[in-house]
């Protein structure tokens, strides 16, 4: 088989890692990769907003499998565009329909209500309910959860302590604070719990639970500071066990995969669930079309089975017989930042000591070559990946080989897993 992978992370270079050990993958492509995936996997520097290129990439290199990593393409319809000319072609992500679940904050509410899948309750708010909406926050108590209804670069979700500026940031959203993505904003009750991911890999008629993981996303130590793309992750999550796992794949997996059968929504690819844990009971905060990062840099070395099979039984229409092997043992990633990210921050900063790193996987996220250089080249520049018997180890390692690599600026959280 030949498999294409769209996209530039530590997500992307993750996944790429795991299929290159396939014993199914004869020929690796990562579009637009960067160089930390030149050892596994042919680097081909075309966009993923660039329908066209990569379909002629998937004629030329004759691709017979494609993962879509991030969700702008897939919610900008990739999948629709590819079915049409390539009709035997595997794509992993669903089609600019079934994107939605992540592409708009309102269809995946209209969506949990319709199934009954546990969720925050909420109001949906545009111009022409602005009275409404204004009401509805007066009578919810603080603090005040505002969404843009489509993709905002992560920037979309305010969360505010007081009434009057939830109103004034409300009528701002809808005047174009985030562009056309805030004409429609969704107003939710604010959810005080504990924050996990959970993955599927689905048909859109049968699933395969991958292995879940808690995600850091806040810049500082102690979960505070700006939010971010995210500092660092767990795999496996100690509290998704037993009746927690159970009311999981009951009241959110299971009717979230039926619930897109029954409403005729065709749906091929990985389903991640954003999840919050309130006393005892789980919560969709938000729904992805994709895999998190930096969580698939803590989920995927976990997985032990061979990744492309899950892959092919899609294909052959048995993904219901399709088993997932698990290693036993945790996974701690730390995410090395550029100084002032998620502000400000400078790019093309020579990265000095990647030879020294032992024990751990590493997984280029913002870099690029120069020369024979690698330099920085994103605010997330590498994620760090140890697998050990407990997360405490894990971190450990993770964090010593964090202080061996360096560049100006260079910043990570120390305290991953804080909070288990
Ligand atoms: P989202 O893009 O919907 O995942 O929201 C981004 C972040 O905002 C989440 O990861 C949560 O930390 C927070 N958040 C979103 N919705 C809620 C809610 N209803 N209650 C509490 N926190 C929330
Ligand atoms: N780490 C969160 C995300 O991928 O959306």
């Amino acid at each position: 088989m030949n498999i294409l992978i769209l996209g530039s992370g530590g997500r992307e270079h993750a996944m790429a890692a795991k299929i290159a050990e396939s014993a199914h993958c004869s020929k690796l492509f990562v579009a637009p990769g960067n160089p930390g995936m030149n050892n596994i996997a042919t680097v081909v520097n075309v966009a993923t907003s660039a329908f066209e290129d990569i379909s002629n990439l998937i004629k030329t290199e004759k691709i017979d499998i494609l993962i879509v990593g991030p969700e702008q393409p897939l919610v900008d319809g990739i999948a629709d565009y590819l079915e049409d000319i390539h009709e035997q072609l595997l794509i992993i992500g669903p089609k600019k329909y079934g994107a939605q679940l992540e592409g708009s904050k309102a269809f995946a509410k209209e969506f949990m209500q319709r199934h009954h899948i546990p969720t925050a309750a909420y109001f949906e708010c545009t111009t022409h309910n602005l009275e409404e909406g204004l009401a509805y926050l007066e009578q919810t108590p603080p603090p005040y959860v505002l969404k843009a209804d489509g993709l905002a670069a992560g920037k979309g979700v305010l969360i505010l302590n007081d009434l009057v500026e939830a109103k004034a940031e409300l009528k701002s959203m809808l005047e174009g604070k985030f562009g056309p993505a805030s004409s429609k904003v969704v107003i939710e009750a604010f959810l005080d719990g504990i924050e996990f991911s959970v993955f599927v890999l689905t048909d859109g008629f049968n699933y395969v639970l991958l292995p879940e993981a808690k995600d850091y996303k806040r810049i500082g130590e102690g979960d505070t500071g700006l939010n971010t793309g995210g500092m660092g992750a767990i795999s496996p999550v100690p509290f998704f066990k037993g009746d927690m796992k159970i009311k999981v794949l009951n009241n959110i997996i299971e009717p979230t995969v039926k619930g897109l059968a029954k409403d005729g929504i065709p749906y091929v690819g990985f389903i991640f669930f954003g999840l919050i844990k309130v006393e005892n009971e789980p919560f969709v905060i938000e729904y992805n079309c994709r895999m998190g990062d930096p969580e698939t840099e803590a989920v995927f070395p976990r997985i032990k089975s061979d990744f492309v099979e899950l892959l092919i039984a899609i294909q052959k229409g048995n993904l219901h017989d399709a088993q997932l092997e698990v290693i036993d043992e945790t996974a701690g990633t730390i995410i090395l930042v550029s100084g002032g990210y998620p502000g400000d921050y400078l790019k093309g900063l020579e990265i000095h000591g990647l030879e020294n790193v032992s024990g751990s996987l590493v997984y280029h996220s913002g870099t690029a070559a120069k020369s024979d250089k690698i330099i920085t080249n994103g605010g997330r520049v590498l994620a760090i990946t140890t697998i050990a018997e407990d997360f405490k180890k894990a971190i450990e390692v993770s964090k010593q080989n964090a202080e061996k690599i360096n560049w100006a600026g260079k910043y990570f959280r120390k305290d991953i897993g804080f909070d288990l």
